[in-house]
């Protein structure tokens, strides 16, 4: 069994055994030996299917309970290191790439998100409507704030917050995805993805400012990676409780208060993120990253690709 250890009050980290790594890889590799046409698109339910299985037979029990049990307890940030990393195709830069090559990719990917008790879901308007979505450097989107970007810092940010804040048990599509996974593929830039909790933030800001971010007086925009298509920008509040739980949606390029006050409390809350005690995750091939997208803020900052072929590579879905 890999450590267990805490990196913060919020964070749970899992590392595995390279056994137990070596044992899961071989695994699914083995059930999904003659499977060629799997698509996380129209087969993602059989992917999950491979993936849990593989993955309740192997990883230790407690690792099952706590990713089981994480989502119900309102865990924040959960890092599961040194999984199988599997012979991975050419990054592909343009964005996508035929998925079927990455069959076991995808069966650990969606397994974990499945063993979370989570829902993976794909929006219409961005990514092409595909599920899985590949962050890697893009040069079409160079200067661009995106996840395919890289030259640009991708300065604090909630994904896709400009949509309202949804509830569970309904469908997730219309709102602010509640969760991301993302698995790493590749990053041999070691560029770090930096996290940072709202509480610890909103404890920096004064009440009034705290406040001023829960009055409706704000507007916020898609970010870069949603061209076409996308809900126009919602106006109200960048703060929100759902009973003792404060939630926040902010991205620093798109976001602008209506009123001096509200702009006011926006620079405030910039100021917050920039002083604010962040955990970085240099995630490496085989390191999976699973947060709460509305109580937490993430981060990239800007990097200098590698080569095309061996650029850093993550793949990310939302979940609900
Ligand atoms: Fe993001």
């Amino acid at each position: 069994m890999g450590a267990a250890v805490s990196a913060g009050p919020d964070i749970v980290r899992y590392a595995l055994d390279d056994g137990v790594r070596d044992v899961l890889a071989k695994e699914l590799d083995d059930r999904l030996a003659d499977a060629h046409l799997l698509d996380p698109d129209t087969d993602g339910a059989i992917l999950a299917t491979v993936g849990a299985s593989a993955l309740r037979q192997h990883l230790p029990c407690e690792l099952v309970a706590e990713l089981g049990g994480f989502r119900a307890r309102q865990g924040s940030v959960l890092v599961l290191q040194n999984l199988p990393r599997h012979d991975a195709p050419p990054t592909p830069v343009g964005g996508f790439t035929p998925e079927a090559a990455l069959a076991p990719v995808n069966a650990l990917h969606l397994g974990l998100v499945r063993l979370l008790e989570a829902t993976p879901f794909a929006v219409p308007y961005e990514n092409r409507g595909r599920l899985m979505r590949n962050v890697v450097p893009n040069p079409a989107a160079t200067g661009t704030t995106s996840s395919w970007g890289s030259d640009a810092e991708f300065f604090w940010h909630t994904d896709n917050p400009h949509l309202p804040f949804g509830e569970p048990g309904h469908d997730p599509r219309p709102y602010v995805p509640r969760h991301l996974a993302f698995l790493a593929l590749r990053n041999s830039e070691r560029v770090p993805t930096d996290v940072v909790g709202v509480d610890p933030v909103l404890a920096r800001l004064a009440p009034a400012v705290r406040e001023a971010l829960t009055r409706p007086e704000f507007e916020i925009g898609a970010p870069a990676s949603i061209k076409l298509g996308a809900p126009p920008p919602v106006r109200g509040a960048v703060l929100e409780h759902s009973g003792a739980t404060a939630r926040l949606r902010y991205d620093h390029g798109t976001t602008r208060g209506l009123t001096a006050r509200a702009a006011a409390a926006l620079d405030e809350l910039a100021e917050a993120l920039s002083g604010a005690d962040a955990e970085q995750f240099v995630l490496r091939p085989g390191d999976f990253l699973f947060f709460d997208n509305y109580r937490v803020l993430h981060r990239r900052r800007a990097f200098t690709p590698g080569p095309k072929a061996g650029a850093r590579w993550l793949r990310r879905c939302y979940a609900s």
